[in-house]
């Protein structure tokens, strides 16, 4: 099985068209392609009406279960959405500079458990850390933390913050270097069936290049994703099994 994720993040999305464009590559789309749908909150009920089969992901949650938290979703109010939601991202580097840190990402992930939403947790270093040779111990922070306490996530997406959002993903050197670390550290967790991720600037454009990396069963898609017409293309491009 793949995995396509669209992230569409704050983006305005006119959630007619994105499926209008979506749905004309729609029957091309193979299988054992499992798409999925990551639209803000106040869009996961429209768009889990426009697609009653499409699957759906939260962007995030709150740590907290109820109460005074303004601006926040607690898990218990994303279960109540859509009973296509099935998953939340954690860890997204967006999410985690304005201050999510590892154990407050593991709250989360205990959050979601608890109303049977799964984690897509996001790792993925910065330029500096890249530079200074410094990304096994980081991404092994990241991984170590949330794997404390038995929690386990449905994905784990590499994104490398220096890839997001530029127009050109990292290479396929540097995608395979991080996911043989990722890939390692599970086996040691025995959880090595656990799918892993890429994403940073992936479009119809290089996503056949980056599927060619071994170790990887999909992709999380940002600004390739916010035209309905094009992530369908990055759909129908998906090879690798
Ligand atoms: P871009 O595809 O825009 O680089 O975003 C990647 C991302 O952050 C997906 O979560």
């Amino acid at each position: 099985m793949k995995y396509l994720i669209a992230n569409w993040k704050m983006n305005s999305i006119d959630i007619e068209e994105w499926f209008k464009g979506f749905n004309k590559f729609f029957r091309e789309i193979k299988n054992d392609v499992e798409v999925i749908v990551c639209p803000s909150y106040v869009d996961i009920v429209k768009c889990s009406q426009q697609a009653p089969n499409l699957i759906m992901a939260a962007q995030d949650v709150s740590i907290h279960d109820d109460g005074p938290f303004t601006g926040q979703i607690s898990a218990l109010q994303l279960s109540r959405t859509s009973e296509q939601l099935k998953y939340c991202l954690l860890g997204h580097s967006e999410v985690r500079s304005k201050g999510d840190t590892n154990s407050l990402i593991r709250i989360k992930s205990k959050k979601l458990e608890a109303f049977k939403i799964n984690s897509i947790l996001c790792v993925g270093e910065d330029e500096n850390v890249l530079n200074k040779g410094e990304r096994e111990k980081f991404l092994l922070d990241q991984l170590d933390s949330y794997f404390q306490e038995g929690l386990c996530p449905k994905f784990i997406a590499y994104e490398p913050i220096w890839a997001i959002g530029t127009g050109i993903p990292a290479d396929k050197k540097n995608i395979d270097e991080a996911l043989k670390i990722i890939s390692n550290f599970l086996k040691e967790k025995k959880q090595e069936k656990i799918p892993l991720l890429y994403g940073g600037s992936v479009s119809s454009k290089n996503v056949d290049e980056i599927m060619s990396s071994e170790l990887l069963s999909g992709c999380l898609v940002g600004n390739a994703s916010l035209d309905g017409e094009e992530f369908a293309r990055i759909a129908k491009n998906f090879r690798r099994c």
